[in-house]
Order: C-alpha cells, then sequence, then structure tokens
C-alpha cells in the first residue's frame, strides 16, 4: 500500500464517520421531536380511532330480554335516503323528462317528435295499441322501446298523457 492509498483511506474514513455521526444526531433530533406529538396524533386521528372501533367491536350483538335494546333497531331505509325522480306534472312535462332523449332526436330508431311520415302509419294503429306499447315496451322493426320510457315508476295515465302530447304534435 503506497502512502497515498493510506492517506485516503484515513480521509475517506473520517468523512464517513462524521457523515453517520450527522445521521445519527439528526434521527435522534427527528425522535425527539416527533415523540411529543405524533403517537397523540395517530390515535386521535378520526379515521384510525374508528377502524380501532370496528375491529374491537364484537361481531355480533344479541338482544337481551328485559333490557333496553334500543340501540339495536335497524332503521328502516328513509324516503329521503334514495330520492325518488320528481314525477311530471303532465304529458308535456313527461316528455321532456322521459321521451326527449330518444324521440326528439330520434335515436335508437325512435320517431321522431313533429315527424308527421314517421308517426302516420304508427298513429294508424290506434291510440289503444300506443298506449300499450308505450306502457309495456315493445320491440319493433326500427329499435326497442323501453316501458314507459325506463321510467316504471310513473302511472300509466301519465305515460298516456305524454304519447297524446307526443302524437299531437306529429299528426
Ligand atoms: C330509449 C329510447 C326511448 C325512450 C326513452 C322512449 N322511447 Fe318511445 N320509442 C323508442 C323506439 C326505438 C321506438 C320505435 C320502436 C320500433 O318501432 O321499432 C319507440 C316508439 C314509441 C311509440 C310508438 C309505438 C308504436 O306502436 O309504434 C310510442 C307511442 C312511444 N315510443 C312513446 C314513448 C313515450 C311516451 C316515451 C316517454 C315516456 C318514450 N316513448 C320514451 C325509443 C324510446
Amino acid at each position: 500500500m503506497t502512502k497515498q492509498d493510506s492517506h485516503f483511506i484515513n480521509v475517506f474514513g473520517i468523512v464517513l464517520g462524521i457523515l453517520i455521526a450527522v445521521a445519527i444526531v439528526i434521527f435522534g433530533v427527528a425522535r425527539a421531536v416527533g415523540n411529543s406529538t405524533q403517537r397523540q396524533h395517530v390515535q386521535q386521528e378520526d379515521l384510525y380511532v374508528k377502524s380501532v372501533e370496528a375491529r374491537v367491536a364484537p361481531p355480533v350483538r344479541v338482544a337481551v330480554a328485559g333490557s333496553d335494546n334500543s340501540a339495536l333497531m335497524i332503521e328502516a331505509p328513509t324516503a329521503s335516503a334514495a330520492p325518488a325522480m320528481p314525477v311530471p306534472a303532465d304529458g308535456a312535462a313527461l316528455y321532456d323528462a322521459a321521451c326527449h332523449t330518444c324521440h326528439g332526436p330520434g335515436i335508437a330508431g325512435a320517431p321522431k317528435f313533429g315527424d308527421k311520415a314517421a308517426w302516420a302509419p304508427r298513429i294508424a294503429q290506434g291510440d289503444a295499441t300506443l298506449y300499450k306499447h308505450a306502457i309495456e315496451g315493445f320491440t319493433g322493426q326500427h329499435g326497442v322501446m323501453p316501458a314507459k320510457g325506463g321510467r316504471v315508476d310513473l302511472p300509466d295515465d301519465l305515460i298516456k298523457a305524454g304519447v297524446d302530447y307526443m302524437i299531437g304534435h306529429s299528426r
């Protein structure tokens, strides 16, 4: 080993030692600072607390006769949980809400609103057939008319009003 080699090893060793010492000091300082706050923060963290509660909660809860079991009551889903779609007031409103999607632009083979030529042969079938097809759904040569235009929650009479509105503007 030459003189330069041993000199290099000495310097390298010292530099390495200093870096390790600095790293240890920084680690120590970080621990000291973190110690007072970290654990507390983690344990008060809402999600953490919830997940612990969920994990330590008993898997089943048993109603005991003669004691207060109100905490076990299963709440019926309220109407507000799944708000029903608003019910259109009349045929025109129904058309805007449920029929326009297809019959407006005439997509998917739907006879276009106001297109007299497309509606004439359909109107010729008579109102009863049109009502039936609109209410129950109908697959023709052009496409699929879904039952009630997809709004099966609506009353038949409203659908009929929608049909009246549509054919009224298309004859
Ligand atoms: C998803 C698209 C779509 C929606 C929404 C839709 N329709 Fe249709 N409708 C069609 C298609 C397609 C046809 C034509 C089917 C065929 O003749 O092949 C049709 C046909 C009709 C017919 C003619 C039936 C016949 O016997 O010729 C009526 C009446 C009708 N729709 C009423 C309505 C009403 C009322 C609404 C709203 C409540 C509505 N449609 C919503 C696609 C739709």
